[in-house]
């Protein structure tokens, strides 16, 4: 009680009520920037403007807020529009590595490279495809094979495989799974290989007629030993790249739903989910990356391109890839050691980001009647069956403005048998003649960006109705309607997957 006294009648100081605003205001403030610089960036969006998409067209949103209106040359290479600078950063030096030509490691250890001031030369090779990303994925689409019949490769690798005797399949005796066309000097490429393309003529139905070409591959100058009578070629092209990041935030449960829908689906569409192994924390998820879905992750997969297409270490591949009886190759310097990989974590991360939030060009031609009832034609023809045109992101991506996206990517990214004629070789869940439906957002934009318009895991197809002729298997009913439609509607179809 006295106490109480004492302190009532003590005179308050008449600073204290200011010190006291004044305390709450810096906290305030530096909450603030904690906040901002810690934590609010990482929902990926920036403090500009938006409006743009907000009041767009809903059809014209291919990738939601990650839509891209950019009308220049380079549709398929652009970031998602504000972002924060945080992200910006980032972002751009992921594309710089990215775009960055790769020469061959000068083979200093490690621990000299540190003290000599970060020198280091990241290695290409001993034995690679390309020395870049962008060499086969260029502006971000894809390069363009040489037409030469009898022409080298660009852009394209050859996977090679044959029977294991276990009903399985594997690399040939002496080489890797992916033939590698070139190497550093003094070590000897794989060997070479070469397209000769074969001329298949056909009509529709209207007597229309048409050709298409089928690649016969053939390996030159084996360098590691005969290969088999039995080897099985399969080529891939690069795919492009943009919109990673939504691919990757689809929930596994929507993709599973599009399976339990195509189990009752007519023409005997069916699709299946591609499932394997997480190459870091070892666990089963699913693959929605690569032509045969068999990567799981853009971290996964751009360390698995490094690595496979360049000869590129980084935390998930720590060892060069060279085998037993290359010996040149497991002699040749090369610029990294497996504690200290050529490309380090904080570049794999930075090249993953960039891969994350790379934007997808809007559709475009919203108000064109003619691409309007080609879109009733991809409908009628149930092409939407696999080009499923629209689904939802899942709400935990880590990178918060990925989430709850509504996207049009023109694929339910399952596998699918689209026949014998397709057929290359098996690949984890994937039959040699299963493919993952690419999807088809930006697809109208190749010739712009890429200056061509060939099509197909390789190439095969010269432009979009030849793309659609190729398809057979699951996809032999939706064909045959393209190929019954009266030449208009086959036109405005074309048209129509041109304006996305
Ligand atoms: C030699 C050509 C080549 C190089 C170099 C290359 N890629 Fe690829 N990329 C491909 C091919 C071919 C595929 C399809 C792979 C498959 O089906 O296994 C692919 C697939 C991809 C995909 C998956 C796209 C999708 O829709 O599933 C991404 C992402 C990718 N590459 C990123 C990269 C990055 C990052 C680099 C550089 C570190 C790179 N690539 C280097 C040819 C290449
Ligand atoms: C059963 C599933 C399925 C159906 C139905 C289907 N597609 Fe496809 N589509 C695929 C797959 C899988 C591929 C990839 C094949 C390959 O690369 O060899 C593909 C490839 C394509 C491509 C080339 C894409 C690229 O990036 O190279 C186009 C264009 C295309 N389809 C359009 C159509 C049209 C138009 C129809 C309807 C007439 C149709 N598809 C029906 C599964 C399907």
């Amino acid at each position: 009680m006295e106490n109480a006294i004492i302190l009532s009648s003590a005179p308050r100081p008449r600073w204290l009520p200011l010190a006291l605003v004044l305390l709450a205001a810096a906290l305030g403030a530096l909450g603030w920037a904690v906040w901002q610089t810690q934590f609010a960036w990482k929902s990926g969006y920036g403090d500009g403007d938006l409006s743009h998409i907000a009041q767009a067209d809903p059809r014209a949103l291919s990738g939601g807020d990650l839509t891209t209106f950019h009308d220049g040359f380079m549709p398929f290479g652009q970031s998602a529009d504000n972002l924060p600078w945080q992200y910006e950063a980032i972002f751009e030096e992921g594309d710089g590595v990215f775009d960055k030509t790769f020469r061959p490691g000068d083979g200093r250890t490690a621990s000299a490279v540190n003290s000599a001031g970060g020198m280091r030369r990241v290695g290409v090779g001993p034995l690679y495809n390309a020395t870049g990303c962008a060499e086969c994925h260029f502006r971000d689409g894809r390069v363009e094979q040489p037409y030469v019949s009898g022409g080298p490769m660009l852009g394209m690798f050859l996977r090679l495989s044959v029977p294991d005797g276990k009903g399985g399949f594997k690399a040939p005796d002496g080489y890797h799974a992916q033939l590698r066309d070139k190497a550093v000097a003094g070590v000897p490429a794989e060997g070479i290989g070469h397209i000769d393309w074969e001329e298949i003529p056909g009509a529709f139905p209207d007597g229309e007629q048409f050709s298409l070409r089928r690649p016969h591959f053939r390996i030159e100058a084996p360098a590691y030993g005969p290969l088999p009578e039995n080897l099985i070629v399969e080529a891939r092209t690069a795919p492009p790249v943009h919109g990673g990041g939504l691919i990757e935030a689809i929930a596994d449960a929507t993709l599973l739903s599009l399976v339990k829908t195509q189990e009752n689906a007519p023409d005997g569409v069916s699709g299946k989910l591609s499932w394997l192994t997480d190459p870091e924390t070892g666990k089963k998820v699913s693959g929605r990356f690569s032509l045969k879905a068999n990567e799981p992750s853009l971290r996964a997969q751009a360390a698995g391109a490094a690595f496979n297409d360049m000869g590129v270490t980084s935390p998930i591949h720590r060892r060069q890839m060279c085998l037993d009886n290359q010996t040149a190759c497991l002699a040749a310097p090369h610029g990294g050691t497996p504690e200290e990989p050529e490309l380090p974590e904080n570049l794999l991360r930075s090249l993953t980001v960039y891969l994350q939030l790379l934007a997808v060009p809007a559709r475009r031609n919203l108000a064109d009647p003619v691409a309007l009832r080609g879109e009733q034609m991809f409908q009628a023809a149930r092409c939407n069956a696999c080009h499923v045109d629209t689904l939802q992101t899942g709400d935990t991506h880590e990178i918060a403005r990925l989430r709850n996206q509504t996207i049009h990517p023109y694929s339910d990214f399952l596998l699918h048998d689209l026949g014998p004629d397709l057929a290359g070789r098996p690949d984890g869940l994937a039959s040699a003649s299963e493919w993952r439906t690419p999807p088809l957002w930006g697809i109208g934009l190749t010739e712009r960006s890429n200056h061509h318009t060939v099509f197909l895991h390789d190439q095969r197809a010269r432009n979009l109705q030849e793309a659609i002729l190729w398809h057979g298997g699951e996809a032999s009913a939706a064909k045959a309607r393209f190929m019954a439609m009266p030449k208009a509607d086959r036109q405005a179809l074309l048209k129509f997957l041109e304006s996305l």
